[in-house]
């Protein structure tokens, strides 16, 4: 089967994270997000991903180039402006043949994506929407189902008092190609307002299959350590390359953490990272390669990018640090985003909070 993965979107409700970066390229236990995407779905019996990309397009081809390596063949197609994720689907059309799946670039989602087909063959779906259950429905598309998952109603973004069940689209699909004629070409068209309501309207099969496992859209800065943390305390077992030793820590080649420093796990280290005297690790955390933590400084729930320093005595808490950012001796920073594309001698852009609501 082939899938298309919609990799398109700005992201700003990421930002700062994705000034330089697309959602797809950031770094989820040091491997670019669209890595565990792409394994994913190799696992899940697709040969070949259209990437749907618009977004610093270069970024995620320059790296995965035509897959090889992924198990999965790569074909790019680039928006020059965005289409929505419908039209963007429509706009790879030509790639496409028989029943495919849809992918929203942002989302971690342990899926049996060949169990979701034979549920899509066995109803004789036209479209069948994977579904997930979330406290706060609010920041999703709502799928209300009847009968045996027929899809009765679809709402995007409910108002609070719009909504009538937990199970919210979890942005896959199972789709076949016929559909797509009802989507306008080179125009900006949206499955979620537009193609779902107008199926379901005219009375089409349109089914929800529910996800029992673990699920994640990491497009908030906030949810993106949740995603870190989880997968790092072992919420899918697949997604660490690698064996963590006993107290749940995996260190990359070349590291040096000082006998006096106290690392408690789930942590994960690229190579070449430096752990100076009286430091403390509280994981779940992740470090980029080349990262420095000088005395006694501490790090706590937190993904720091490759090449971070930590100056002495620094605290660090529940933040996501981008690539090169230098953390002041003594700076105490909590519950923050902070990316720096340049770092100028002592001195560090920081420019968000993790105030988002979480579900
Ligand atoms: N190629 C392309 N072109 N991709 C796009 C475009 C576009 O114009 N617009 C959005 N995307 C991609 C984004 O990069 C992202 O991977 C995906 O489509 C969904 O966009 P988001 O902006 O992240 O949407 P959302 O999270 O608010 O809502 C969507 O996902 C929820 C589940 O996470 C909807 O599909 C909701 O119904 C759903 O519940
Ligand atoms: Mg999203």
């Amino acid at each position: 089967m082939k899938a298309v993965v919609l990799v398109g979107g700005e992201g700003t409700r990421l930002r700062p994270l994705t000034y330089a970066l697309p959602k797809p390229m950031l770094p989820v236990l040091n491997r670019p997000f669209l890595e565990h995407t792409l394994a994913s779905l190799g696992k899940g019996g697709v040969d070949e991903a259209i990437l749907a990309a618009g977004y610093l397009p270069e970024a995620i081809s320059s790296y995965f180039g035509d897959g090889a390596g992924q198990g999965v063949r790569l074909t790019y197609s680039v928006e020059d402006s965005p289409l929505g994720t419908a039209g963007a689907v429509k706009k790879a059309e030509r790639h496409l043949d028989g029943a495919f799946a849809v992918f929203n670039g942002d989302l971690f989602a342990d899926l049996d994506l060949r169990d979701m087909l034979a549920f899509h063959e066995s109803r004789k779906a036209k479209a069948t929407i994977a579904m997930t259950w979330v406290d706060n429905p609010c920041p999703y598309g709502c799928v209300e189902t009847g009968v045996e998952g027929a899809v009765r109603r679809f709402i995007e973004k409910p108002r609070p008092e719009e909504v009538t069940t937990h199970w919210i689209n979890a942005g896959i699909y199972i789709l076949e190609p016929e559909v797509l004629e009802h989507v306008p070409p080179g125009t900006h068209h949206m499955f979620e307002t537009g193609l779902f309501p107008f199926l379901i309207e005219r009375g089409e099969t349109v089914f929800g299959y529910p996800l029992r496992g673990y699920w994640l859209d990491m497009g908030t800065p906030g949810k993106y350590l949740r995603l870190n943390c989880d997968l790092l305390q072992g919420r899918v077992k697949s997604a660490i390359n690698g064996i963590m030793d006993e107290h749940a820590v995996l260190l990359g080649e070349g590291c040096s953490i000082h006998p006096s420093a106290r690392v408690e796990g789930p942590v994960l280290m690229g190579r070449k990272c430096q752990v100076s005297r009286h430091a403390v690790i509280k994981g779940p955390a992740v470090f980029g390669a080349e990262c420095y933590l000088g005395e006694d400084a501490r790090v706590e729930r937190s993904v720091l990018w490759q090449g971070v320093k930590v100056g002495a005595e620094a605290g660090v808490k529940e933040c996501t640090l981008g690539g090169g950012v230098l953390v002041r001796s003594g700076d105490q920073l909590t519950s923050r985003a902070v990316v720096s594309s340049r770092v100028r001698k002592g001195q560090t852009r920081s420019v968000s909070f993790l105030s988002e609501s979480e579900d």
